[in-house]
C-alpha cells in the first residue's frame, strides 16, 4: 500500500507567494498539502502532483454561518482531503458531537476524511490500556452511526498523541504501532471499514519518519512540512 504524507501547514505561511513557493517545492506524488483556506485556489493552480487538503470544514452546506467553509465548497475547488478533529481545534472547543457532524458532512460531499484522534499526557501516563479505551471512545463518538451502514471508502484516521504534537518529542514507533493496530481493529470490527488507513502524527521529522512509516500507512506532518529540505527527506523515507 502506498504511503500518504499529509503536510498540515496550520496557520502558515503568512503570504500567498510564500505558500506557492513552498507548495511548488514539495509538489510530489503521495503528498497532500493542507494550507490555510485562503491559499487553496492559488495552490490548485500550481500543483501538478500533490493533492490538496483542507484543515477543517463545517457541517452545513451553505447558509448563515459566519466564518465557516462548507465541504461542497471545498470539493468544488478541487480539494481531495479534509482534516477533521485536529487536537488544536478540539482545544479551541470543538467537541466530539461537532466532529461527528463534520465527519458525516465531509464524507457526504465526497471528501477523503482524515479524522484525528489522540490522548493527552495525563491519559498516556496511565498506560497504553488507558490510551486504547480513550481512543475507542473517541472513535465511537466521532464516527456517525449512519456511515457504518454504507460502504464509504476513503476513511483515514490520524493517530496523534496530543503530548507529541509540536513538542519536538515524538512517540516511539513501538507504542504507536500498538495503538495504530488497535485503531485498525476497531475500525474493522466495530465499524466494518475494511480499507481504512491509519497515519501517525506528532513531531515527525527526517530522523524518526522511517521508523513510523514501518508501522503506519502514512504521516501527518506539521512543523517539518514547512521546511522543504526536511520534508523531502521524509518523503524519501516513504518511498
Ligand atoms: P507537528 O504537528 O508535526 O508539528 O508535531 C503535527 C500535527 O499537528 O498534525
Amino acid at each position: 500500500m502506498s504511503k500518504l504524507l499529509v503536510a498540515n501547514w496550520k496557520m502558515n505561511p503568512t503570504s500567498e507567494n510564500e505558500a506557492i513557493r513552498l507548495a511548488k517545492a514539495i509538489d510530489k506524488e503521495g503528498i497532500a498539502i493542507a494550507p490555510p483556506f485562503i491559499f487553496l485556489p492559488a495552490l490548485k493552480k500550481v500543483l501538478k502532483n500533490a493533492s490538496l487538503g483542507a484543515q477543517d470544514a463545517f457541517w452545513e452546506e451553505k447558509g448563515a454561518f459566519t466564518g465557516e467553509v462548507s465541504p461542497p465548497m471545498l470539493k468544488k475547488l478541487g480539494v481531495e482531503y479534509v482534516i477533521i478533529g485536529h487536537s488544536e481545534r478540539r482545544a479551541l472547543g470543538e467537541t466530539d458531537a461537532i466532529i461527528n457532524k463534520k465527519v458525516l458532512a465531509a464524507l457526504k460531499a465526497g471528501l477523503k476524511l482524515i479524522l484525528c484522534v489522540g490522548e493527552d499526557l495525563k491519559i498516556r501516563r496511565r498506560g497504553l490500556k488507558a490510551v486504547k479505551n480513550f481512543i475507542k471512545n473517541q472513535l465511537q463518538k466521532d464516527l456517525p452511526a449512519k456511515i457504518f451502514k454504507k460502504n464509504l471508502g476513503g476513511l483515514i484516521v490520524a493517530y496523534e498523541p496530543i503530548w507529541a504534537i509540536g513538542a519536538g518529542k515524538a512517540d516511539t514507533p513501538e507504542d504507536a504501532k500498538e495503538i495504530i493496530n488497535f485503531i485498525k481493529k476497531i475500525l474493522h470490527s466495530n465499524f466494518y471499514f475494511l480499507n481504512s488507513k491509519v497515519l501517525y502524527g506528532g513531531s515527525v521529522n527526517a530522523q524518526n519518519a522511517a521508523g513510523f512509516l514501518k508501522v503506519a500507512d502514512g504521516l501527518l506532518v506539521g512543523g517539518a512540512s514547512l521546511r522543504v529540505k526536511e520534508f523531502l527527506s521524509i518523503l524519501r523515507s516513504s518511498a
